[in-house]
Formats: structure tokens, C-alpha cells, sequence
């Protein structure tokens, strides 16, 4: 059957004390409802329902593949559901999902949508330790699901229950062009709650078919900062001992950071406070020392890179060596072999095999060929105020200290710079080129130091 997915993402979250809507706060570097549109994707059409800061949702939803229903009031989960029952084909099945709960499983949903398929309507429920907040499940003498009573409307025995609705439900389209426009708001919070749509299954002769949720962390929804930060570690945890679980050797998983997708090779090495973001891709026995950012980059087998490095959206070779302290930004290419050492910036540019650039640099916007050596202080001017231009350094070029080389640039194989040169033409290959003002010496000169004690 042709699957429709609501995702419901209108609700404000006042309780995170924030202009930013709720589901746009970001759990492991991705927005909580953008983990839902992720984990259902492909699943089927996906409607997101937005409400409170709908612009900013939709913004931030704008490259992908989903529409939008706007629920102008919060009149109630059931509210939301029957806004976008417009939009979806009487014949479907829906799942319904919540998008401040981003750690459901693709195999929940997929399990709630058979269970609809089947006739039947699909509900994730759990049972937890303490159900305080969420709406109970009532099931009859036989064990049948018959109902859900919210927090609010539960008498004292109901609120010992402790199997609750976790909120993700998937029922067949035409159920819910039935069931939706029954709900009454006659209750204490003055919402149409979809979760009365239970009872009508069980009297009109659907039945509900519960699946229990086996993971709280999976069904956990999140509602203020510090259950964020609650499922940021647990997350977190999880990313590390699935790293251990690939050959990693994590020196500690409480201090490590996924924001994306890390791959990893064999005999890869991660000391403490390590953050990746983005893809990244490491290959086998690559040693990450403590300290560093690595995001959207490749890492080739072998290389070392050295504390608080930070590597982004770069290209790096096999057994280069990168910092310590430097930083690698988009669009560059660290060839194998490479080094790049302390307090080095390179943007933009290809450093060639077994090329050295091993401190204080800044290079930027520039082809550097191979066996060739950047001494310490020396600098491309990338940039004349106006425009970026290329420099250009063929291979085995030797570049003095604090040299300074003024794009656009091209200095041919085999050219020797003397230290602290600042040239802005072309460098001639196989010969020395030094541009430097002659040291002085003046001797009948008064010191200010000797003439202050007059
Ligand atoms: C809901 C369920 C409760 C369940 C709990 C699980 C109802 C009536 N109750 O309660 O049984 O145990 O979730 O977390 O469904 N939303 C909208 N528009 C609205 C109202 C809500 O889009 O008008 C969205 C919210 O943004 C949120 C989700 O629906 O993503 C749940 O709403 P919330 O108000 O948090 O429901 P709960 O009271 O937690
Ligand atoms: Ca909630």
C-alpha cells in the first residue's frame, strides 16, 4: 500500500526557553526534526505539519524533498493530523510521526506501517518506570489496546499504568478521514487529541495492535535543554562503541563528538576531545591526537595528525602529518607524504608529495609541487584587497624564511628563495632569487638608553 508520513513539528516547546523552534534544535549537529525526515525518507510522501516559527522550518527544510501543512493554531495532536489529511490519498496508510523524538528506529516505522497495512492500527507504546506526562494505555480484560487516557483526564488507577503512547501510530487514511472529525476538544486542555482515535478503532471494530517499544532512549521525546543534552551523550555513547565495534581504539567515548557521518578505517587511533562533523572518511592506521576538529574531510591510511588540528573540507594524503595546531581549510589537497606543521593555515591549496610546510604559515589559494620546502613565517598574498590570486610553486622549490610571495605568482622548479624575501614577479627555476635590503652598521650612534642617564 502507498504510505503517507505526518510529521508533526508545530508545537512550540516553550519549555526549552528559546526563539528557535523546538524541532530546529540540533541533536548530534542535526536538526531533532530533520533526524526524523531522515530516518523515514524513502518510506513514503512525507507531510511536515508546522505552526510556531513555520518559516524557519520550512527554511531549513527547503532543499528537501517534503511538503508542508501549516497549522495556523495548536488546537491539539489530532488538530494537526487532520490538517493534512487534505493532501493525502484516502487510500494510504499514515504514520504518524512526532518531530521532537529523533531517535525512533527505521524498523519501528517500518513495523508500525505493516501492522496498517494489515488492517490493523500500528501503536508504539513502552513501558517506563515513571509514566508521569504521557497518556496511558488502556486495554481490556483480554489484553486488547481499548483506549489512551491522557495525563490530565486519567483517574488514580489509570495513572498507575505504566505502558504509555509514545505518539507514533500508523492507521489507514480512510480510519482517519472517519475517526478526525469525531474528536471533541471536550476535555481539560481544550485540544482534539488524536490519541482518542483508539477508542473509536476498539468500538467500531479495529483493532489496535501495540508494539512495544524495547528502548526508551529510542522513544524519548524531547522537551527542554537538559533532556537535549540527556540524548546528546546517549547518542553520543552510542556513535563511540559502534566506533570500538569497527577496530577503534577510543581512548575515552565520553570524549568523543559525531555530528554527521564518520567512516573509518582499520587500527584507527582517537585520543580525547576529538569532534567530527560533516563526512568524514578515514582510512587505516591514522592516529588523531587530542584536541582536534575534522569535518568533511578525507583521511588517507597512515597519516598522524597531531593535537588541536583542525581539518576542514580538505584531502588528505597517505602518511601525511599535519600540526600541531594547524588548520586545514575547504578545498585543499595535502598530498601523500606531506607535512604541515605548527600554527600553519592552508585554504584552497594542494600541497605536493613529501612537501613541508612546518611552521607559522599561511598559504592560500596556491599549487605547490612536489619536494618542496615553505620556511618557517612565509606567506602567499592571496588577496589584493579586491581579488584572490593564484600562486604557483613548482617542485623542489626551496622558499627561505619569511618570505612573502605576492600572487598572481609562479615560481619554477628548482628556485632557491633567500629568507625574507617579498617578490612579485615571476621566479626563475634552478637559481636563487633573494630580494633583501642591505644590513647597515652605524657606530657613532648614542644609544637612548645611554643618553636617558644624562
Ligand atoms: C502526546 C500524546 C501522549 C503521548 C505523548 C508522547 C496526545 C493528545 N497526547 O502528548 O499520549 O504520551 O505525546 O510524547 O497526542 N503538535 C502539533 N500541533 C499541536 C499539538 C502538538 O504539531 O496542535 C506536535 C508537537 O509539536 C509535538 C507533538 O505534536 O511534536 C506532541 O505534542 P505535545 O503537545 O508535546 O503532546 P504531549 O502532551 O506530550
Ligand atoms: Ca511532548
Amino acid at each position: 500500500m502507498k504510505v503517507e508520513i505526518v510529521v508533526l513539528a508545530a508545537g512550540k516547546g516553550s519549555r526549552m526557553k528559546s526563539k528557535l523552534p523546538k524541532v530546529l534544535h540540533r541533536l548530534a549537529g542535526k536538526a531533532l526534526a530533520e533526524h526524523v525526515v531522515d530516518t523515514v525518507e524513502g518510506l513514503g510522501e512525507i507531510h511536515l505539519v508546522v505552526g510556531h516559527g513555520a518559516q524557519q522550518v520550512r527554511d531549513h527544510f527547503d532543499q528537501r524533498h517534503v511538503g508542508f501543512v501549516t497549522q495556523t493554531e495548536q488546537l491539539g495532536t489530532g488538530h494537526a493530523v487532520a490538517q493534512a489529511m487534505p493532501n493525502i490519498d484516502p487510500e494510504a496508510v499514515v504514520l504518524i510521526c512526532y518531530g521532537d523524538v529523533p531517535g525512533v528506529r527505521r524498523e519501528t516505522y517500518e513495523g508500525l506501517v505493516a501492522i496498517a497495512e494489515h488492517g490493523d492500527v500500528g501503536l508504539l507504546t513502552i513501558r517506563l518506570n515513571d509514566p508521569t506526562g504521557y497518556g496511558r494505555i488502556i486495554r481490556d480484560d483480554r489484553g486488547n489496546v481499548v483506549g489512551i487516557v491522557e495525563q490530565k483526564e486519567a483517574t488514580i488507577e489509570e495513572l498507575s499504568i505504566d505502558e504509555v503512547n509514545t505518539g507514533l501510530m500508523a492507521v489507514q487514511a480512510k480510519y482517519l478521514n472517519e475517526w478526525l472529525p469525531k474528536l471533541s476538544a471536550a476535555n481539560s486542555k481544550g485540544e482534539y487529541y488524536l490519541t482518542d482515535i483508539i477508542s473509536m478503532a476498539a468500538q467500531t471494530g479495529v483493532k489496535v495492535t501495540a508494539m512495544m517499544g524495547r528502548d526508551g532512549n529510542e522513544v524519548a521525546g524531547i522537551n527542554n535543554k537538559e533532556q537535549l543534552a540527556d540524548m546528546e551523550r546517549a547518542w553520543q555513547l552510542r556513535e563511540a562503541k559502534r566506533l570500538m565495534q569497527q577496530g577503534a581504539t577510543v581512548i575515552d567515548p565520553s570524549r568523543v563528538d559525531i555530528r554527521g557521518t564518520l567512516k573509518i578505517g582499520q587500527d584507527v587511533f582517537i585520543d580525547a576531545n576529538i569532534l567530527f562533523e560533516g563526512l568524514v572518511v578515514i582510512g587505516d592506521d591514522v592516529q588523531i591526537a587530542p584536541g582536534c576538529v575534522i569535518r568533511n574531510s578525507v583521511i588517507g591510511n597512515g597519516v598522524i595528525i597531531k593535537p588541536n588540528s583542525v581539518i576542514d573540507g580538505a584531502t588528505i594524503g597517505d602518511d601525511a602529518a599535519i600540526g600541531p595546531f594547524a588548520r586545514i581549510r575547504p578545498d585543499s589537497v595535502i598530498a601523500p607524504d606531506a607535512q604541515v606543521g605548527n600554527f600553519v593555515e592552508i585554504k584552497n591549496t594542494t600541497l605536493g608529495r613529501a612537501s613541508k610546510a612546518n611552521h607559522l604559515s599561511y598559504l592560500g589559494d596556491a599549487d605547490i609541487g612536489q619536494g618542496v620546502n615553505i620556511g618557517a613565517g612565509s606567506i602567499t598574498c592571496n588577496y589584493d584587497g579586491a581579488n584572490k590570486h593564484q600562486s604557483v610553486i613548482g617542485d623542489n622549490v626551496f622558499v627561505g624564511s619569511n618570505s612573502t610571495l605576492i600572487a598572481p605568482i609562479e615560481v619554477s622548479a628548482g628556485a632557491f628563495i633567500g629568507a625574507g624575501s617579498t617578490l612579485s614577479k615571476a621566479v626563475a627555476g634552478d637559481a636563487l632569487t633573494l630580494s633583501r635590503a642591505k644590513a647597515k652598521t652605524i657606530t657613532d650612534w648614542q644609544s637612548p638608553l645611554v643618553r636617558n642617564k644624562d
